[in-house]
């Protein structure tokens, strides 16, 4: 619950106490979900969408090992792939039902959890949403994430950087633009981002986006899956590409990235200027080859140890440690947001040094 709405029931309750002639309150009685003080070895929910990329696979045994480290319980769930939406809902359910303190909700859809942030908000338990930020309520406590509009500006500056160190005098490159699902508030962001840059770009004619497909919606890879990326991929080349150059494809992640390479390379393309998002393994390996051209590093480990430091925080009483706001379309949300590190095949070693997964791979 927001501080202005804890303030305005304390004045309610003020009112009452005093109409009503008795003293006693409750402490948290309402406004709990601030939690302060809870037990130190409480339980802790982790609630995670579909395994749709790497970064999600690696945050379940993160938040496992993390929590268990700081000294809670944690009870760490994944919603399967087959009905994301609904597994996640019960999974929530269960958690709240079983008495966690604070669930961390990586939003299978961060437009469908209404019902399950009432029942939170009901048994004062604090939210907290895990990187993709949940939209249109005023229940989500806290949120924790990479700075996802920096991502697709930097994203869109390398797609750039690419076009003009690959085809230098070329212009108007011809490219072309996906975004992520649109069950995920995060892949507008990441778009917005990404055109800031894009925009005037297309606009004074140095990029020609020859499908003319440049809306969020016209570019969606639904579920984030690489067989949706591939099959509009290969549609688009067959309707606009019969004779003509691709030179970059604004792609918002690794998994993505290697589908929409696929698709050009089997259509008899030069592989074009790629981005990506996520130093997945195999996408890590391809930039160094010199294929996909970048990704964006958003190092799970620090992600999740920002999640389990805001939970301990909030078990210590502590302030919350936070950068700023971010609007989920009902209020503004504190929010801690990471720095993004763009990765080219230049500066790997580098990026990776300290990844202990990730730096061999970038060795000759
Ligand atoms: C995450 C990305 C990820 C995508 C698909 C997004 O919400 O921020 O890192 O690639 O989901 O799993």
């Amino acid at each position: 619950m927001k501080k202005t709405a804890i303030v305005a029931l304390a004045g309610i309750a003020a009112v009452t106490v005093a109409l009503s002639g008795c003293g006693r309150t409750e402490p948290g009685a309402e406004g709990g979900d601030d939690a302060a003080g809870f037990a130190a070895d409480a339980s802790i929910g982790v609630a995670l969408p579909d395994r749709t990329s790497e970064n999600w696979v690696l945050a379940g045994d993160l938040f496992e090992n993390g929590l268990e480290e700081a000294g809670f319980e944690g009870d760490v769930q994944y919603a399967g792939s087959s009905n994301a939406v609904g597994d996640q809902q019960q999974q929530i359910q269960q958690m709240i039902d079983s008495g966690v303190e604070v669930i961390v909700i990586g939003a299978a859809d961060t437009n469908q959890l209404a019902t399950q942030l009432e029942a939170a908000d009901a048994a004062g338990i604090t939210v907290i949403a895990y990187d993709r930020l949940i939209q249109n309520s005023d229940l989500v406590d806290y949120y924790v994430a990479f700075d996802n509009f920096h991502v697709g500006e930097l994203q869109a500056q390398s797609l750039l950087e690419g076009l003009e160190e690959k085809f230098p005098g070329e212009e108007p490159w011809n490219v072309e633009l996906f975004s992520g699902s649109s069950d995920d508030s995060n892949s507008a962001v990441f778009f917005d981002g990404a055109m800031s840059i894009l925009q005037p770009a297309i606009d004074d004619g140095t990029i020609n986006v020859v499908s003319g497909q440049t809306t969020v919606q016209q570019t969606a890879t639904e579920d984030w899956a690489a067989e949706n990326a591939q099959n509009r991929m290969d549609t688009i080349i067959t309707s606009s590409y019969q004779g003509v150059e691709l030179h970059g494809v604004l792609s918002p992640n690794d998994n993505l990235a290697r589908a929409i390479i696929a698709s050009a390379t089997g259509a008899g393309f030069p592989v074009p200027v790629v981005t990506g998002q996520d130093s997945e393994v195999a996408s890590v390996e391809s930039i160094v080859a010199g294929e996909q051209y970048s990704t964006i590093y958003k190092d799970t480990r620090a992600l999740v140890a920002a999640a389990i430091d805001m939970v301990s925080e909030l078990q210590a009483g502590e302030e919350v440690t936070t950068t700023g706001e971010s609007d989920n379309g009902a209020v503004e949300v504190p929010a801690n947001l990471l720095e993004p590190v763009i990765v080219t095949q230049e500066n790997a070693a580098e990026a990776y040094a300290e990844n202990p997964d990730l730096e061999p791979l970038t060795q000759p």
